[in-house]
C-alpha cells in the first residue's frame, strides 16, 4: 500500500549522494594515515579545509594532528596560536636533528586536536634543506617519532610546488585537492598531478590521491555547477561527493581562531565538514 515515496539525493554533479555514517568509535589509536592538502593554486581553501575536517574527525573521536606546513602560519592561526610567539616551529624539526618532536607539537582548544606550528622561519627550509641528503624525506622522517599517536596526520602546504610541498608528498599517504569553484580552477591542476606522479615514481610508492574537493561552491549559480561538472568529467570519481558551500562563516571563524565545527556548530559548513569525515571514512582513506 504505502509506497517509498522518499526521493534519493543527489550529489552536485547528479550522482546519487549515499548516507555516509557516522564513524564506528575506534578502540584504540594509530597508526596514523598521513594526508597532504595540496594545491600550489593560492586561496582554494587548503587551510579552511585541513582545520575544519581535522576537527570534524576530531568530534569523531580520531586522534588528528595538523602539521603547518607554511610559512604564512594560517592554520596555526587559525586554531588561535600568534606565530610571533612562537619560540619551536615545525622550521626546529627539520633543520635540527636532535630537536624533539613532543617539545614542539601542542594541543588546541579541540579536544583530540594537536598542531604543529609554522612560522615565517619556514620560509628559509626551503633553501636550507636543499644541501641537505635526502633533502625530500626530512619531513617524513621528523613525523615518523608520533606516526602512531595519531589516526589522521594532515598536512596544510602552501600553494607552490617547490621542497616543501614534495617533502609533505613524500611524507603522505594520500592528498586531498581542494579547488575552488571558479573559471580557471582546473588550471595547474595537471601540473599538480603530475608533480604526484613523479613524487610517487620516485621517492614514495604508497602515495594515491585521496581526492577532489570542491570548495566556495554556491549553488545559486551555473557557474559554479559547470565547474563541478567539468571537474566531474576530467576527473571522475575522484571529484568527492561532499561539496563545501561559499559562506561568509568561513573567514568569521577564522577571524574567532575556531574551527566552524565549534564557532557555528549547526551551521550548514560545520555539517559539510563533518560529511566530508564520514565519506572519507566511508572510502577507507580514514581511520
Ligand atoms: N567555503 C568557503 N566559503 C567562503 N570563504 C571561504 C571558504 N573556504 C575558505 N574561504 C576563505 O577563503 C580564503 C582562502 O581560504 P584558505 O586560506 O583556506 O585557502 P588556502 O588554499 O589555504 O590559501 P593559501 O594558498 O594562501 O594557503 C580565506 O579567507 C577563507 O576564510
Ligand atoms: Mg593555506
Amino acid at each position: 500500500m504505502s509506497q517509498d515515496t522518499t526521493e534519493q539525493v543527489l550529489d552536485a554533479v547528479g550522482r546519487p549522494l549515499p548516507a555516509f555514517p557516522v564513524p564506528a568509535t575506534l578502540p584504540s589509536h594509530g597508526p596514523a594515515r598521513v594526508i597532504a592538502m595540496c594545491n600550489q593554486k593560492g586561496g582554494v581553501g587548503k587551510t579552511t579545509t585541513t582545520i575544519n575536517l581535522a576537527a570534524a574527525l576530531a568530534e569523531y573521536g580520531r586522534r588528528v594532528l595538523i602539521v603547518d606546513f607554511d610559512p604564512q602560519g594560517a592554520a596555526s592561526v587559525g586554531l588561535g596560536i600568534s606565530p610571533h610567539e612562537l619560540d619551536r616551529t615545525v622550521y626546529n624539526l627539520l633543520m635540527e636533528r636532535d630537536a624533539d618532536i613532543h617539545q614542539i607539537v601542542r594541543s588546541t582548544a579541540v579536544p583530540g586536536l594537536d598542531l604543529l606550528p609554522a612560522n615565517i622561519d619556514l620560509s628559509a627550509a626551503e633553501v636550507q634543506l636543499v644541501g641537505e641528503v635526502a633533502r625530500e624525506s626530512v619531513l617524513s622522517r621528523v613525523l615518523r617519532p608520533v606516526a602512531d599517536d595519531y589516526d589522521v596526520i594532515f598536512i596544510d602546504c602552501q600553494p607552490s610546488l617547490g621542497l616543501l610541498t614534495v617533502n609533505a608528498l613524500t611524507a603522505s599517504h594520500g592528498v586531498l585537492i581542494p579547488l575552488e569553484c571558479e573559471f580557471f580552477a582546473l588550471r595547474g591542476v595537471a601540473l599538480l598531478i603530475e608533480t604526484i606522479e613523479k613524487v610517487r615514481d620516485r621517492l614514495n610508492p604508497r602515495l594515491e590521491v585521496d581526492g577532489i574537493l570542491a570548495t566556495m561552491y554556491d549553488s545559486r549559480t551555473l557557474h559554479a555547477r559547470e565547474v563541478v561538472a567539468r571537474v566531474h568529467e576530467a576527473f571522475g570519481d575522484t571529484l568527492l561527493h561532499t561539496v563545501i558551500g561559499r559562506t561568509v562563516k568561513f573567514p568569521d571563524a577564522t577571524v574567532a581562531a575556531e574551527p566552524i565545527t565549534q564557532y557555528a556548530p549547526s551551521h550548514a559548513g560545520a555539517e559539510a565538514y563533518r560529511q566530508l569525515a564520514r565519506e572519507l571514512v566511508a572510502r577507507g582513506d580514514a581511520a
